[in-house]
């Protein structure tokens, strides 16, 4: 009778070894996972080896690429979205209508704003309309707070 090579002999161990583990492991598998522990909010900070790092919460502006809707948002929408988002204007303090127009004018000369000389009342209106609805404050956490611009009218003993 020929002796089985090492190669036959570890061919059939190994494969009777996947049997078995495959027979072994397959109720185990079943088992239900338990259930999901209720994740603990991450710890305020951290420290070790001399550094500490801290969790810190920033509230940043954001960030709106269109203009909202609004008598006049589709031409400002059409005018004024090509080179940057309508943020830039959306965080300006509230301007009057002849500093929205100058601001528009300054668009077209400097920047060379392909802007229509017919959308511009348009465009300011739009503008204009939106400072209007601005509260005295603005939306003004991207621009430091000018304690004079917004005099306390709460009539406190003062
Ligand atoms: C040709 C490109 C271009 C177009 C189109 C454009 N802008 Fe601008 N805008 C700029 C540039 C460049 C800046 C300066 C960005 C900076 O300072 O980082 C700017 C800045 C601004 C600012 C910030 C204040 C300032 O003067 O820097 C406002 C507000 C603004 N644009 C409004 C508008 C409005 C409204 C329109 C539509 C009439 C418009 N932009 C169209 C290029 C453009």
């Amino acid at each position: 009778m020929k002796t089985p090579s090492i190669g036959t002999l570890s061919f059939g161990f190994v494969g009777a070894t996947v049997v078995l583990l495959l027979a072994i492991g397959a109720p185990n598998s079943r088992v239900a996972p338990p259930p999901a522990a209720p994740t603990a909010p991450p710890p305020p900070s951290v420290s070790a080896r001399g550094f500490s790092l801290a969790s810190t919460s920033v509230d940043l502006p954001t960030d709106e690429g269109q203009y909202p809707a609004g008598p006049h948002a589709d031409v400002i929408n059409a005018n004024c979205t090509s080179c940057h988002s309508a943020s830039m204007a959306l965080n300006q303090p509230p301007l009057s209508g002849d500093q929205w127009t100058a601001e528009v004018t300054k668009m077209r000369e400097v920047y060379k704003a392909p802007v229509a000389a017919a959308d511009v009342p348009a465009i300011v209106a739009y503008l204009t309309a939106m400072s209007t609805k601005q509260p005295g404050a603005a939306k003004g956490k991207a621009q430091d707070p000018d304690p004079k611009a917004a005099p306390d009218v709460s009539g406190g003993s003062g």
